[in-house]
């Protein structure tokens, strides 16, 4: 059973300045909830009962949201305004923090999450990523609950988007269901199909090893999807198109796209 989750929510949002100098993306509204709010749902939705989510020292605006607001509870109490009282609750969560003091990737970020997962199997939500509908985590979990095997989601992008994700290789297994073979990170030419990796993953505490042996990349930052090249040359991992719509926030017309629909 999977019961934690890791919210890796440390980044410097640099593919959405200038905002991202005083909002973090994952505060970025949509229909007057943040980004991060959904992600948690989508948590709970799927099973989870504690979340990590890892933050930077421009984050704090994150431990606030899913705090009490105890001065507004009691200002709304006392001009007879409960009614929007309900308008203050957040997902009712085992929510902590853990900060990451130097921004060194997803990889480095979720390192920090081993003494939190110990050896559990554990998923990991990127805030950047929303769904709408079928919660994708929970479809993620139903295949760990069957294979007992590291899962990733992933949807087929048009080509001129693939530079920007993690792209796999897969072999089809059933419907929707792919084994892993091949994992790269944002590949400039030739990659290896059109499926992107879309922010959603389970893993065995065995990935923390194949974390530690990952090298930095050129810019300095430990690659997840490294590790899971690595780690998929041992252990099974699938890969599964899920099926609700999902969007980027990180890209302005994806974030547009969803405040429209
Ligand atoms: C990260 C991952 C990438 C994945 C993407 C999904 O990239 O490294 O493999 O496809 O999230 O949103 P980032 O968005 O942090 O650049």
């Amino acid at each position: 059973m999977i019961k934690k989750a890791v919210i890796p929510a440390a980044g410097y949002g640099t593919r959405s300045l200038p905002i991202t100098k005083v909002i973090p993306k994952e505060m970025f509204p949509i229909g007057g909830k943040p980004a991060i709010h959904y992600v948690v749902e989508e948590a709970v939705a799927s099973g989870i009962e504690e979340i990590l989510i890892v933050i930077s020292r421009t984050k704090n605006l994150i431990m606030d949201y899913f705090d009490h607001s105890l001065e507004l509870e009691a200002f709304l109490e006392r001009v007879n305004k409960t009614h929007l009282l309900e308008k203050t609750t957040v997902p009712d969560v085992h929510i902590q923090y853990v900060r990451q003091s130097h921004a060194k990737g997803l990889g480095d970020a979720l390192k920090i999450a081993e003494p939190f997962t110990g050896c559990d199997p554990f998923a990991v939500l990127l805030p950047d990523d929303i769904y709408v509908g079928k919660p994708a985590l929970a479809e993620l979990i139903e295949i760990f609950e069957s294979y007992n095997e590291n899962v990733i989601s992933v949807k087929q992008l048009q080509n001129e988007m693939l530079k920007d994700y993690g792209i796999i290789k897969g072999e089809l297994v059933s419907e929707g269901l792919y084994r892993l073979k091949e994992i790269v990170e944002k590949p400039k030419i030739f990659p290896p199909s059109n499926y992107a990796v879309t922010g959603r993953y389970v893993f065995n505490s065995g990935i923390y090893q194949y974390l530690s042996e990952v090298l930095p990349d050129f810019g300095g930052e430990i690659q997840l999807t490294d590790a899971i090249q690595l780690m998929l040359k041992e252990e099974v991992f699938f890969a599964k198109e899920c099926t609700g719509d999902r969007y980027d926030i990180g890209k302005e017309q994806d974030y547009i796209r969803l405040l429209n629909r």
